[in-house]
């Protein structure tokens, strides 16, 4: 607890992606943090330093902490609750089928708060939320713990990427918090200050509705770009081109013109849907966000329809998988183009030959092996044996770099078809090989 701080302990409700890395950079921030999450298996992995997931840099920081002390991990989440003045809640929210975001994890650790209300607490959110969830909040604790109950809720919602995440933890664009008293707003001032990060400080309402324009904004981004891709690929021209090109007025910015096969993972389009769904609770027309996730749900169709282009018939051709998880460094596969690729792929009648980093162990709950149909390699390059295509689906560094001659000596035809243009088509194709991009010449 740093010196004459107004609150002593810091607990983290939900130690998943963004919850482990919350606690674990409080702990290293120097405030006294308890970490807590109703899965008892990830708990006593996580109370002996392991890392339930693959997050790059975290596990070391994790065993520092626990080691002095700083942080400590409970199973018990009334424990955590009694022991904690400020409680962030990073708990799943994950979608529902018509879009909406279950809320049955928050609900069920409000609860959890209201029964073991041992004194004035902060309520935290963290995890993405739909605006106006905080007010539900309130209403729970009030119903659970009486009229006299004392505590705040405050909206803080998380901008962690996967795979980036202890960085962006230390290295916040920026902090936002939104508060609706003094006691909150000074609270989660003195909690950030080690930071020194720019803080914005909204009511509620914005602060939750801040974090579902961002993701979206990203996602509209992305497939921008993507339909540029289709035009350019229509009319021979090359999108990493436009988007450097356009990438460089500062209104617009470099990042997220990446074209390729789309996004995925647990939040955007999670939080993409969960936004239009919340325009149209309140009849606001978010139909310009329905076509992002509309041309996003089409890159599959077309990465397929590319590999055909590549390849005439697909019946009874191997083809080598490159990268399965969602994006590069993490083993998260949730909403990853992959998973569609392969059951495409599958009902092609292809023979598959995966290969990840990180991810394949997740993969194989959902794909299990089943050679010659199935088959999960060791490397990229045992992936490419006797192929008749290589499918980049994940854009690993360690794809961008091979020894294409070694390559060409073990694939079966000489063909790249690159679902994340991230390979240079002029190097490949000096080494011999068809290169396909996506909207690239
Ligand atoms: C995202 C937001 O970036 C982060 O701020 C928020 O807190 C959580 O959601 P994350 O889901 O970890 O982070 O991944 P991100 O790096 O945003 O990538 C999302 C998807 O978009 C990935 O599938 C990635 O491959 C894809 N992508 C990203 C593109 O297709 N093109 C791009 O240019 C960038």
């Amino acid at each position: 607890m740093a010196k004459g701080s107004s609150f002593k302990t810091v607990g983290i409700l939900g130690l998943g992606h963004v919850g482990l890395p919350t606690a674990v950079g409080f702990a290293e921030l120097g405030w006294q943090v308890i970490g807590t999450d109703s899965d008892s298996a990830k708990v006593s992995l996580i109370a002996v330093g392991r890392c339930p997931f693959y997050e790059p840099d975290l596990e070391p920081l994790l065993r520092k902490n626990l080691a002095e002390g700083s942080l400590e991990v409970t199973a018990d989440v009334g424990e955590a609750v009694r022991k904690s003045d400020i409680l962030f809640v990073c708990v799943g929210t994950p979608q529902k089928p018509d879009g909406s975001p279950d809320l049955s994890q928050v609900e069920s650790v409000i609860r959890t708060i209201a029964e073991n209300l041992n004194g004035y607490k902060l309520i935290v959110e963290k995890s993405t939320v739909p605006v106006q969830t905080a007010q539900w909040i309130k209403r729970t604790i009030l119903r659970y713990a009486g009229n006299d109950a004392k505590f705040d809720v405050a909206s803080n919602p998380e901008f962690l990427r996967e795979g980036t995440a202890v960085h962006d933890f230390f290295h916040p664009d920026r902090i936002v918090i939104g508060v609706e008293s003094e006691r909150a707003k000074k609270w989660l001032l003195e909690l950030y200050k080690p930071l020194n990060a720019p803080i914005v400080v909204t009511d509620v309402n914005t602060s939750e509705l801040i974090k579902h324009a961002a993701n979206s904004f990203l996602a509209l981004k992305i497939s921008f770009i993507n339909m540029i891709s289709d035009l350019c690929e229509a009319v021979g021209a090359d999108v990493t081109e436009v988007a450097k090109g356009i990438g460089l007025d500062p209104r617009i910015g470099p990042q997220f013109l990446q074209a390729g096969i789309g996004y995925g993972g647990y939040c955007l389009p999670k939080d993409l849907r969960a936004f239009i769904h919340i325009a149209e609770e309140h009849r606001v027309d978010f139909s310009l966000l329905k076509e992002v996730e509309r041309i996003n749900d089409a890159r599959i169709d077309k990465f397929v329809r590319k590999v055909k282009q590549a390849l005439w018939v697909l019946k009874d051709k191997t083809l080598a998988i490159w990268g399965l998880s969602f994006k590069p460094n993490t083993d998260d596969i949730r909403e990853a183009p992959s998973l569609k690729v392969i059951s495409r792929l599958l009902e092609e009648g292809t023979n598959l030959r995966l290969y990840d980093p990180a991810a394949m162990e997740n993969v194989k709950q959902i794909f299990p092996e089943k050679p010659p149909k199935l088959l999960y390699c060791k490397s990229a390059l045992e992936a490419a044996k006797n192929a008749h295509a290589i499918l980049i689906v994940t854009d690993w560094e360690e794809f961008k770099n091979l020894d294409w001659n070694k390559v060409k000596e073990v694939i079966a035809l000489p063909i790249i078809v690159d679902g994340r243009n991230c390979l240079d088509p002029k190097t490949v194709r000096e080494a011999g090989f068809e290169y396909y991009g996506i909207g690239r010449v």
